[in-house]
């Protein structure tokens, strides 16, 4: 095969491989809402807090943030100093991405991102308990390459979502250094 056929084929190779040696990714960690004393976030476990055989969902790490405001899964996503496969599962086949946020009178509980063998289609559902608590549980597919889908929130439009995705693939490549 002449020269150029070969510099061209190499990267698309490379390409091929990569897409798929990498199986797409959910998020999965629990997110514990407003928490009083920071420090003490390193004796917490999810047994500690739900307790075994609960239905009440959790994935370790139990993470708190700055001012107790929702994670910005986006930045933890962007952040390659930071050990971001702690906060990742393998969305294997025949698994979905969940995100599990406990709502009550309007403000965000706690949110649970995991994998999950899910028996029902993508989307949003929402189940309110007498109490006036609210559970949201949003269904989704992963990209291989791409943000995991179970960080978005569902409001978000058509149009962004796809310009993340857009983002997400270029931050993918410029990692492999591809572009
Ligand atoms: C917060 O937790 C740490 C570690 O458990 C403890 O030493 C400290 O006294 C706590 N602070 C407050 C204000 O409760
Ligand atoms: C999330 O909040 C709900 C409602 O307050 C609570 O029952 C549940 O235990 C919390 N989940 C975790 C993992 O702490
Ligand atoms: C990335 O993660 C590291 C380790 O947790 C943290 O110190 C740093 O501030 C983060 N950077 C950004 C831009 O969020
Ligand atoms: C799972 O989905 C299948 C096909 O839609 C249905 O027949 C089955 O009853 C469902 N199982 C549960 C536990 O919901």
């Amino acid at each position: 095969m002449p020269l150029k056929y070969h510099r061209l084929l190499l990267p698309l190779l490379l390409f091929a491989h990569q897409l798929l040696a990498e199986i797409p990714q959910c998020f999965h960690f629990t997110w514990l809402g407003a928490y009083s004393n920071h420090s003490n976030i390193h004796s917490e476990n999810c047994e500690s807090r739900v307790g075994d055989f609960n239905e009440i969902p959790c994935a370790e790490p139990l993470v708190v943030t700055t001012d107790d405001t929702v994670p910005d899964v986006k930045a933890l996503w962007q952040n390659y100093t930071e050990d971001r496969e702690n906060f990742l599962c393998q969305m294997s086949p025949g698994r979905s991405c969940v995100k599990y946020s406990y709502i009550f009178k309007g403000g965000i509980q706690n949110i649970t991102y995991m994998c999950a063998n899910v028996n029902s289609t993508n989307g949003c559902y929402r189940q309110t308990h007498p109490t006036g608590m609210v559970v949201e549980a949003c269904v989704c597919t992963s990209r291989v390459g791409l943000i995991p889908c179970n960080g978005c929130s569902k409001s978000q439009s058509a149009l962004m979502g796809w310009a993340l995705c857009v983002l997400g693939l270029y931050q993918w490549l410029y990692k492999y250094r591809i572009v």
